[in-house]
């Protein structure tokens, strides 16, 4: 257990190596407790370095065990060997040189999950961000490229399969009992991509020709039995190596791409160069037992991993500093992929959905931090929403303020002028501002900027000049260390909506850039004018999103209605009613708290039960509509002093009103989105039963009995039905009889599959109420629980405290320290997994007094324990901080 406090590192402080990395061969010689590992990197003294300065490489827990120097045993006065580090002196002025590192490194006992460990009896490795130097003493750092040879040796009867990057160059008996497999990888590459893979697994296999007709060999490996369950992930992979191609001009450049799915792992999958390592929940799927949004995830996943061939791989980061630049960017390629493969308008509302859930909460509290950040005490944990999410959006804006033909052509220069490089932000942005001939400084501050930016509106109409004036402001709020800000480069997409429902074509437009239907605000504060504009129009702002922003616009229900009617844009269409809807929620929240009455805006309901009923518009755009804003979306409105319990009571009772309203809609809708036939995952039928399941949703709130959603999870033939009848019930009627037995049946027929009890947990710990606390803490004490993987982890206390507000916000603050217990113990054994869950935290500040003061001192606790990783420290003193 590392319990330094971690050094703050700065990009100001970045400087290139002192020696640069030509070749890299790697011997293991596997076994599960004592794997032997022999690196032989060769080196030169990068020109201009002073011969008195010696090589520093990086160690996690590593002990030396021999040191050659071109292949002669080192002398102990040339070198200091600790476990973080190996700094060699003496080294040549100016020729090459090979060292050869010996460690010797236990898989079995690497609970973090970082390195070399063992999951499910399989050798795996996860490298990323600093992972690589828990195997070896190495310069663990993303600018520090090249190709690399891999010899594996291990038992042959324990391991058929042994697994590296880049293409296979052969194998065979080694000596009695032990094989070999060598790998050799080209594309010179960072430490961080590194990945081997040895065990006993299946494999499906499949082939892709590439644009030039190159066949290139997919394979995907499952624990045995499982490889049916791979075949919508090879489809998923195929799909998005000729969306690559066809899109982006980008082509694969191996003759084998490999997938391999493993049940113990950090995060959602690692792109390792030609051997993508993933959490088997990201690749396993059936009808029977995983649901439209599992299949959803795995397209995108897959589609994600498989991206980062070019934007990530081919080109790397120069320091995490730059980690947007791969992940906002491939983030913003799988959506697009997932976008082209399914309903676009659909896609895009569930992104800004969870943009707005989590990604500007994270930016309104004391995580908040720019996609570009400057220091950081643990890597870590900056694979945040801000990174991902918000990266994704800063490169959906700058397409939009370019427009598509030049940011195609902006990304082929970025291609063509940095394949096999490690860059920066800096230079990504560079490639934009040359292609299209755009000023981009501006712009760029939304890198390094953190906080929502709100935009404040206001539009008026004068019938006697025909024209519609928009006066805009922008104000980005303080963040940690960012007390100023300055104004951005904010790309508004717009439409003045006439009477009828057409679009206003003005005659002119001053006050600022327009191009296309895109307003450029670059100011404060700035006014337009658009004329020609025959009658009043209601103006829709924003339309898909094409601003990250906060918006303030005091528009009336009843132009809200006329856009939720008429804007050709469906995201804005979508937006306008969530707009409705969510002054109904808060207020709704506010009479709950005071035991007042609901009652709903009739404009509001009419509306959603409007777009409900309308057969013009897709299944899944209704069920989205018809999914109101959450419980966190209201809390975020709120803005502070929160009640979840209020929040809960409200969001109940509207869900009662509109139920009531509009049951007759949802008796029809729930009959006719009945799907027929056999069980298929594309987007259409999931709309379909997105839906019915919405529609069931609200007659249960009508009906009151739990019998409608038990009588659906019996009539159930596919995992989303099941799943979605099962938490009706249980989160509507928790002690009902036909909960009770609806649990227990889905216990016993799923039993033995980890991935669907993971479900069953999850459903369970997020039934709301005080409860909740009570039902996770014996769950854990289940047989099917296990501390040490983290979907298991993640499936009950992590939902319990990301997923259910009122159960984890109590007043007597149990939740809280339960939580902080849970961190303190998870943190023993895997950081990483404990630094996240923490997060959860991260808008403490927000809820009324009691809980935040309960939540503090919980927080408190965690800060003041003995032996912390730096991981959590680094998170619990930022929330404390604020
Ligand atoms: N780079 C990976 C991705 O975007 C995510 C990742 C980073 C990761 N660090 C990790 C995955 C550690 C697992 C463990 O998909
Ligand atoms: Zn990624």
């Amino acid at each position: 257990m590392r319990t330094d406090t971690g050094q703050i590192v700065h990009l100001a402080d970045y400087r290139p190596t002192d020696f640069v990395l030509e070749r890299v061969d790697l011997t293991f010689e596997l076994d599960p407790t004592n794997t032997k590992v022999e690196a032989r990197l060769i080196f030169h003294r990068r020109e201009g370095v002073d011969v008195s300065v010696p090589l520093v490489l990086d160690g996690d827990e590593l002990s030396l065990s021999g040191l050659l120097f071109d292949q002669k045993e080192m002398p102990a006065s040339q070198y200091d060997a600790t476990p973080q580090s190996l700094t060699v002196r003496d080294l040549p002025a100016e020729t090459p040189f090979e060292l050869t590192i010996t460690t010797f490194i236990n898989p079995e006992a690497n609970t973090k999950l970082m390195g070399l460990y063992r999951t499910n009896g399989v050798y795996c490795t996860q490298c990323e961000a600093e992972g690589f130097r828990r195997i070896t003493y190495f310069p663990d750092r993303p600018d520090v490229l090249a190709p690399y040879t891999i010899t594996i040796i291990g038992d042959k009867a324990a391991n058929p399969v042994m697994l590296s990057n880049g293409n296979f160059l052969g194998g065979a008996g080694y000596d009695e009992g032990r094989a070999f497999a060598a790998w050799f990888d080209p594309h010179p590459k960072p430490a961080y991509l590194f990945a081997l893979v040895a065990g006993d697994l299946g494999v499906v296999e499949d082939t892709f020709e590439t644009m030039s007709g190159r066949e290139v060999a997919l394979k995907i490996y499952v624990e045995h039995g499982k490889e049916p369950r791979a075949a919508y992930a090879m489809d998923a992979l195929k799909r998005s190596m000729k969306w690559d191609e066809e899109r982006f001009g980008r082509e694969y450049d191996l003759n084998i791409f490999q997938i391999v799915a493993v049940s113990d792992f950090n995060m959602g999958a690692m792109e390792n160069k030609g051997l993508n390592i993933f959490n088997d929940k990201y690749v396993l799927a059936d009808p029977e037992t995983a649901t439209d949004q599992d299949y959803a995830n795995i397209e995108r996943i897959i589609a994600h991993e498989y991206f980062h061939n070019w934007t990530g791989n081919r080109i790397t980061c120069r320091d995490w500093f730059q980690l947007c630049l791969k992940e906002g960017l491939t983030v913003y390629r799988d959506q697009e992929f997932s976008s082209d493969m399914r309903s676009r308008p659909v896609k895009r509302i569930a992104d800004v959905r969870n943009l707005k859930s989590e990604q500007f909460p994270e930016d309104a509290g004391p995580l908040a931090h720019p996609p570009r950040p400057d220091s950081y005490r643990e890597i870590n944990n900056f694979y945040t929403m801000t990174i991902y999410e918000k990266g994704a959006e800063i490169t959906r804006m700058i397409a939009t303020v370019l427009g598509h033909d030049a940011f195609r052509k902006g990304m082929d220069l970025y291609f063509e002028r940095h394949d096999g490089q490690a860059v920066t932000v800096e230079d990504y942005v560079a490639c934009f501002e040359e292609a299209s001939s755009r000023d981009l400084k501006q712009f760029f501050r939304w890198y390094v900027q953190a906080g929502t930016p709100l935009v404040t509106a206001s539009g008026a109409y004068d019938a006697a000049s025909g024209e519609f004036t928009l006066s805009l402001e922008q104000m980005t709020p303080a963040t940690p260390g960012q007390p100023n800000k300055e104004p951005v480069h904010v790309p508004l997409s717009f439409a003045l909506i006439l009477d009828n429902g057409s679009i206003a074509e003005p005659k002119s437009v001053t006050g600022g850039e327009v191009t296309g239907d895109v307003l450029h605000l670059t100011e404060r504060s700035q006014r337009f004018t658009f004329s020609g504009i025959s009658s009043r129009p209601v103006l829709s702002l924003n339309r898909s999103f094409s601003a990250p922003i906060n918006l303030a616009f005091d528009q009336s229900s009843a132009d809200l209605v006329h856009i939720a009617r008429h804007d050709s844009d469906q995201f804005s269409r979508w937006q306008a009613l969530t707009d409705l809807a969510l002054p109904n929620l808060t207020k709704a929240a506010a009479d709950a708290r005071e035991g007042h009455e609901v009652v709903c805006d009739d404009a509001f309901v009419s509306a959603l039960l409007e777009c409900a009923g309308d057969s013009n518009l897709e299944p899944a755009f209704r069920a989205q509509a018809l999914n109101l804003p959450s419980e966190a979306d209201i809390a975020r409105a709120l803005g502070g002093n929160n009640d979840p319990d209020a929040i809960h009571a409200g969001r109940k009772a509207v869900h009662e009103a509109i139920a009531k309203a509009g049951e007759e809609i949802f008796v029809r809708l729930y009959d006719e989105m009945k799907t027929e036939g056999a069980y298929s995952p594309d987007a259409e039928s999931a709309g379909k039963r997105s839906l019915r399941s919405a529609a069931l949703s609200y007659l249960t709130y009508a009906e009151g009995t739990p019998s409608r959603a038990a009588e659906a999870f019996g009539a159930a033939d596919n995992m989303t039905d099941l799943a979605q009848s099962l938490t009706l019930m249980a989160h509507r009627f928790p002690d009902a009889s036909e909960t009770t037995a609806a649990l227990a049946s889905f216990l016993t027929r799923f039993d033995g599959n980890p991935l669907v009890i993971d479900k069953w947990f999850s459903i369970q710990a997020t039934i709301p109420g005080r409860d909740a606390l009570e039902r996770v803490k014996g769950l854990m004490e289940n047989p099917r629980f296990n501390a040490g993987n983290p979907n298991r982890v993640r499936s009950l206390v992590g939902a319990l405290a990301f997923g259910n507000p009122t159960g984890f916000n109590r007043t007597d603050g149990k939740g809280y320290d339960f939580l902080a217990e849970q961190i303190l113990a998870i943190d023993k054994k895997n950081p990483q997994l404990a630094a996240r869950i923490l997060t959860s935290m991260r808008s403490f500040s927000s809820l009324e007094s009691v809980r935040a003061a309960k939540a503090r001192k919980a927080l408190e606790k965690i800060q003041k324990a003995a032996a912390l990783s730096t991981d959590v420290r680094d998170i619990v003193e930022r929330m404390l901080k604020g």
